[in-house]
């Protein structure tokens, strides 16, 4: 493994010269705001043109000169949007409109229908505005800055993974709630997944963890007696799995609440833990705190690097 020194952010990650950062093209088409989040939990935004440079680099990454594969039949969103309001266009940094290098596409902005309010580049690396809830391919963004923090032992520059010697496992706690699919998101994107208990041993962790972290969880009105976790069921029956295709008892952990899981309402099929450490499952609206789960290495794997 041979890191140039400082050129190392994710393994999902490019370093641009020109660009002075670490670029990722997301393919998979996703709504304006999708994209902005996922850059988000990446640890990166969304890139948008915001020097003429980055707007080369962008547009190299658009027509495939970096990859070999052209996106030439749609174009990438920006970070540049006015969804806060209407006209008022900002990157996501809040860099406005006016001092970013743009040249705009015949015709456009044109704002149709009154309902455009995100930003494209073309393959050519004009703009258009489009309607957020369009879906793109987009490119995350992490400029790259003088106290860089390092990766840390678990693989990743977010400090908010800390690894744990008695599972040999990292985790981090979130302490501002989402719902269970979103929660999956977003441990994905920080290139974990939602914890999952594999033993006593890592459920009294996850425990403590809970314990510890309870007083930062952000107020508000919901439950905060249940963290999300890995688990999920299917077809409303008491098959329960983990996110890695094991039954509970395979994965090692299998204590539910008394008389739970119920699937109250016929609508419960996500799994959480409670705050006294047992199992108990919630519906799909409900919004938790959650706990992620990295294998320390996973970012760090020699031949991930060329
Ligand atoms: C604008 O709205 C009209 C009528 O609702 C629709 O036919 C047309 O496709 C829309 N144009 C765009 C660019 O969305
Ligand atoms: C964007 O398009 C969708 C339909 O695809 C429409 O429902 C929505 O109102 C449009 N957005 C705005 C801001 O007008
Ligand atoms: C860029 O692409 C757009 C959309 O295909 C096209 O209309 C425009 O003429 C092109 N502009 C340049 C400068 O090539």
């Amino acid at each position: 493994l041979v890191v140039v020194e400082g050129t190392l952010f994710r393994f999902d990650y490019t370093y641009h010269q020109e660009a002075e950062g670490w670029f990722k093209l997301h393919r998979i088409p996703a709504t304006w705001q999708n994209a902005y989040l996922n850059c988000y939990y990446e640890g990166a935004v969304l890139a948008s043109p915001e020097t003429e440079n980055l707007r080369a680099a962008l547009k190299s990454t658009v027509t495939g000169q970096q990859s070999g594969q052209s996106l030439q039949s749609c174009g990438i969103f920006t970070g540049i949007h006015a969804t806060f309001g209407k006209g008022a266009y900002f990157s996501v940094e809040g860099t406005p409109l006016s001092r970013i290098p743009v040249a705009w596409a015949p015709g456009e902005p044109d704002n149709a229908n009154n309902s455009e309010d995100c930003l494209l580049m073309l393959p050519n690396g004009t703009l258009a505005d489009v309607n957020c809830s369009d879906v793109y391919p987009y490119v995350c963004y992490r400029k790259k800055q003088k106290n860089m923090p390092a990766l840390n032992a678990c693989g990743t520059v977010d400090n908010g993974y800390r690894f744990d010697s008695r599972t040999n496992s990292c985790y981090k706690f979130h302490t501002t709630p989402l719902i269970w699919t979103r929660a999956f998101v977003a441990c994905a994107h920080e290139g974990g997944y939602l914890a999952i208990i594999n033993s006593k041993l890592e459920h009294q962790l996850i425990k403590e963890l809970y314990s510890k972290s309870y007083s930062s969880i952000i107020s508000g009105n919901y439950n905060r007696g249940a963290i999300h976790l890995g688990y999920k069921s299917f077809e409303h029956l008491s098959l329960w799995m983990t996110i890695h295709g094991q039954t509970l008892k395979e994965a090692g952990f299998e204590e539910w609440s008394k008389g739970q899981p119920d699937h109250y309402n016929g609508r419960q099929d996500y799994g959480t833990l409670l705050k006294d450490g047992l199992l108990d499952d919630t519906g799909s609206n409900n919004i938790l705190p959650f706990v992620c789960e990295k294998e320390p290495s996973s970012l760090l794997a020699a031949e991930d690097f060329s």
